[in-house]
């Protein structure tokens, strides 16, 4: 195998290998070698850990095109060149193994694409909840369920912020800052606190789940910025708790209305306390998958890490190579690739159709919404009037004790409405002139 990108997953990878190399022999029969690395300043790195004859480039094309090279493992991240090198990789008729979730969401058909006409197959249970063994349990050992939703926790930064929220009972600031100081987020938190990395995981997920290409950009994504401490402890009178959920289900099929259709979301839910997702804290990723004959599915682990990933890019490896060893060379012999056959579809399914999504705003749900106001009479009254012009009704009136009157929060829930029917109304009580801060709404989820 060769590697490009000798980062956090590089070195993950490359360790892993080393402490693993013997299970792996005696699991393929067969030594993997790690024949050649390329990392952009491999030169200024220190690889004598590695403690074993490997070839260095800087040029990632030297890996793909080294004839003893079987199996291409692409770690650089920055988009861009790793979709050049995933395309090169299959074209030249290799195998690749990839940790880019952003390609896989954007370009997976593609590049699935690619690899069957080349005989190439595509690694990528990396791409989605890290260390865990996610895709290849929707794609393989849950091949024969026919899946209605999937429900992930797939970002570690965000759960450990929420969590740490929760738990410390300390500021969005104040967790964010602690997990850039732990390494679980990057100095610019945008793509993690926004819901962006997520909503790349979650398409992953609803293409290997349902067979539907969904288009990245047409999921709406909701971050967690605006999540406050008061928020856990409305959501604990609730019996419930916050989590930045990343959801794609099929909506029943009704007379005309929404059959075969798909509704997917990133955005932050009250879930309840006693739920599969709910008990997910800190760094931690879960998936929840429901099916139709077997019901709920959890599978929960670590979402990311150097170590956690490398496990997962090398199962895809040790898979890879058993199917060129099925393809027909002998176990002692070099593998001949012309002979290997790709497996089955990377993406779990040979037939797809392209997802349409539910737009955002149809969901009905019951609603939390927290107003923080400048205290004076009359405010209820004020709030309670817009919600009924627009039909909704308010559920109960939660108000915590000890807060400044200059700043006080207080809460409504609302009944079951649709959400376009709420945001009319919450637009509308935005500019009511007692306002401190914008609203915040968010769904309480029932989740199966
Ligand atoms: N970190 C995680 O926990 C995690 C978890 C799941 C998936 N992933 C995914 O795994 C991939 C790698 O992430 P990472 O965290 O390991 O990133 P990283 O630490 O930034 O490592 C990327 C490495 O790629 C090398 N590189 C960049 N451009 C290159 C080029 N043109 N040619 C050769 N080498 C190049 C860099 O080289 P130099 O250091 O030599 O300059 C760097 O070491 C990403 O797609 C990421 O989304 C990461």
């Amino acid at each position: 195998m060769g590697l490009i990108g000798l980062g956090t997953v590089g070195t993950g990878t490359v360790k892993v290998l080393l402490e693993h190399q013997r299970e792996i022999e005696r699991r393929l029969g067969f030594r993997v070698e790690l024949k050649k690395i390329c990392s952009r300043s491999i030169h200024k790195k220190d690889i004598s850990w590695i403690g074993q004859a490997v070839e260095t480039t800087t040029d990632w094309k030297q890996v793909v095109r080294d004839p003893e090279v079987d199996i291409v493992v692409e770690l650089v991240g920055e988009p861009k060149t790793a979709l050049a090198i995933a395309r090169h990789t299959l074209d030249a008729r290799k195998h690749l193994v990839t940790a880019n979730k952003q390609i896989v969401a954007e370009h997976g058909l593609e590049l699935a694409e690619r690899g069957r006409a080349a005989g190439a197959t595509l690694g990528i249970e990396a791409c989605v909840a890290g260390g865990t063994p996610i895709l290849h349990a929707i794609r393989e050992g849950l091949s024969g369920e026919h899946f209605r939703a999937v429900y992930g926790i797939l970002n570690g930064t965000t759960n450990y912020i929420l969590t740490e929220m929760e738990q410390r009972n300390c500021s969005f600031e104040e967790a964010l800052r602690e997990a850039q100081a732990h390494g679980y987020a990057e100095p610019d938190p945008t793509m993690d606190v926004e819901g962006y990395d997520a909503r790349y995981k979650i398409a992953i997920l609803a293409m290997i789940s349902f067979g539907q290409a969904v288009e990245v950009r047409d999921i709406p994504v909701q971050g967690i910025t605006r999540i406050r401490q008061i928020d856990f402890a409305y959501a604990h009178q609730l019996g419930r708790t916050i989590r930045l959920i990343a959801a794609a289900r099929r909506l029943p099929a009704q007379a005309g209305v929404g059959g075969g259709r798909l509704e997917a979301f990133v955005r932050p839910l009250m879930v309840s306390r006693s739920g599969p997702l709910a008990g997910i804290l800190g760094a931690t990723n879960g998936v929840l998958l429901v099916g139709d004959k077997g019901g709920n599915t959890t599978i929960t682990g670590r979402g990311a890490g150097g170590e956690p990933t490398g496990v997962a890019v090398l199962s895809d490896v040790v898979e890879i190579a058993r199917e060129i060893v099925r393809g027909g060379a002998s176990v002692t012999g070099r593998p001949d690739r012309r002979k290997a056959q790709a497996g089955p579809s990377p993406l779990g399914y040979a037939h797809w159709h392209r997802a349409k999504l539910r737009p955002a705003g149809e969901m009905v749900a019951s609603t939390y919404l927290r107003l923080v106001v400048r205290d004076r009479p009359g405010i209820l009254a004020r709030v309670s009037g817009i919600l009924a012009r627009h039909r909704i009704n308010i559920d109960s009136v939660l108000q915590e004790p000890n807060h400044p009157k200059r700043r006080l929060p207080f809460v409504m829930t609302l009944e079951p409405g649709s959400e376009r029917q709420v945001a009319r109304a919450v637009t509308e009580i935005a500019r009511l002139p007692f306002l401190a801060e914008p609203p915040l709404t968010m769904p309480l989820a029932e989740l199966p």
